[in-house]
């Protein structure tokens, strides 16, 4: 048989294929965060796009990403400086990034997915509107309405939308209203209670840039940032470190830092509401956005070789891994954002030092509890630092707890004598009324001595 070739086969996905798959996997709360990423990456590139390190000077105070929820609609507006109509035109709509297009330097948006999946998860009448200033030109605008219902039946083979002239608005940025909300988004958005666990992500998730002066705002009220802080003093020192690796040719600068957040718990019994324990374990952040937040799972290592599962002996620990990277496709990032590559070179490689390290605190917590006065006694004293103050220092120091001497088991003696021989003996022992008991440990003594002699 040679190859000819006869006719070929159509294998290009179909639009409802492609919208249903990109938006399964990925919560309606992550892709959300798309959203403000690309705010935020947006920020970034304004203000001359540096690496967010924990020494980072970076001032973000300038912008502003605003979003409101309704039962109705979403609505995210920022003024980070916008989309300009070229890349509207040849990138920003495009479903991945296209090769040869090099994504935001030390950004966080690599796959080129996260706005139109959070988009499609959201709703069916979507508009994109960019309000930009290019060069030294005037102001421009434009927008990008999306009927996602006629997109999908539209019989041309196109998957193009259409750009069409807008309005200014007030400041320089990215606008995007979503109605028409998907069912679960409807109830989600007007629930008080998605609205507040939202809140408390984007508080957590964005705290590096929250600190730096970014302002959230969630229904009109501003997000603050989830301060970081470890506990320490002169006995209890956070370890940090910073190396740079590398990942498929392209370095990472790695920023480890790790100790007590706060005392371990009296008790090892399961915190039932397991609220206590919220705050503690591994932290992984890509290019300032936390990833994996207080994880205690096989992802950041626990419960994985040579590293027990997470116990609630160990609460109180904290450890934060921050990788910089000038290339956001070298990051050890999921497409959701929401975990880690466990693949990669640089995470595999980070690892074994956040494994040393956790190792450190399992052992405090297992001496602690031979010790435990003496140990919360040290603890007590021990005062917040920010994460951005903690000095570098190769290994955490812990305090050395006094030692306990292994009780000895003891053996108990019983026996029966004549009454007249022990009286004898008690006699001439000194004493005559001298109790049994007695009589019976001095003659142990006078043996032993005599035998076994000193010790
Ligand atoms: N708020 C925004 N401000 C400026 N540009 C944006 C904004 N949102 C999206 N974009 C542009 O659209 C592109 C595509 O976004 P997205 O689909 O999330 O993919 P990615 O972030 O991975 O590139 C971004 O790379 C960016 O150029
Ligand atoms: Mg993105």
């Amino acid at each position: 048989m040679n190859n000819q070739k006869l006719d070929s086969a159509n294998a290009s996905p179909t639009k409802e294929f492609f919208v249903n798959m990109i938006t399964k996997d990925i919560s309606l709360e992550d892709s959300i965060l798309d959203l403000i990423d690309n705010s935020i990456d947006a920020a970034k590139h304004s203000s001359g796009s540096q690496p967010m390190t924990l020494g980072s000077q970076i001032d973000l105070s300038q912008y502003t990403i605003s979003i409101k929820l309704s039962s109705n609609s979403f609505i995210i507006v920022d003024n980070c400086g916008g989309m300009t109509l070229d890349n509207a035109i040849k990138h920003a709509f495009s479903f991945g990034r296209k090769p040869g297009i090099e994504p935001e330097q030390y950004g966080i948006g690599v796959y080129g997915i996260g706005m139109k999946r959070a988009a499609f998860k959201l709703g069916r009448d979507i508009t994109v509107r960019s309000t930009y200033v290019e060069g030294n030109r005037i102001r421009q605008s434009f927008k990008v309405p999306i009927d996602v219902e006629e997109w999908l039946k539209s019989k041309i083979q196109s998957w193009d939308f259409d750009i069409v002239e807008a309005e200014d608005m007030e400041e320089n940025g990215v606008e995007i209203q979503v109605r028409n909300l998907t069912s679960a988004a409807k109830n989600a958005l007007a629930n008080p209670a998605f609205v507040q666990n939202l809140r408390r992500m984007l508080a957590r998730d964005y705290s590096l840039y929250l600190n730096k002066g970014l302002n959230l705002i969630v229904n009109g009220e501003r997000i603050s940032g989830l301060h970081l802080e470890f506990a320490g003093s002169e006995e209890f020192v956070p370890m940090r470190i910073s190396y740079n690796g590398l990942q498929n040719g392209d370095e990472i600068f790695v920023e480890m830092i790790g100790g007590m957040a706060a005392p371990p718990p009296d008790s090892t019994e399961p915190d039932e509401k397991q609220n206590s324990d919220k705050r503690f374990g591994w932290y992984i952040a890509c290019n300032g956005r936390i990833v994996l937040a207080a994880d205690k799972t096989e992802v950041s290592g626990w419960g994985t070789t040579n590293w027990p599962q997470w116990h609630r002996q160990y609460a109180g620990f904290m450890g934060i891994v921050l990788f910089s990277a000038y290339n956001t496709a070298a990051l050890p990032l999921t497409t959701t954002k929401r975990s880690v590559d466990l693949t990669s070179d640089v995470y595999k490689t980070a690892q074994v030092k956040m494994r040393d390290l956790t190792k450190e605190w399992i052992n405090y917590t297992n001496e602690r509890k031979q010790a435990l006065d003496a140990a919360k006694e040290k603890e007590a004293r021990a005062k917040a630092i920010p994460i951005q103050q903690v000095e570098n220092r190769e290994s955490i120091a812990l305090p050395k707890l006094p030692a306990v001497k292994p009780v000895e088991r003891p053996a108990n003696v019983q026996y029966s004598v004549p009454v007249k021989r022990m009286k004898r003996l008690a006699g001439e022992l000194g004493n005559i009324n001298l109790p049994y008991r007695e009589v019976g440990l001095r003659s142990f003594e006078y043996t032993y001595e005599d035998l076994v002699g000193e010790e």
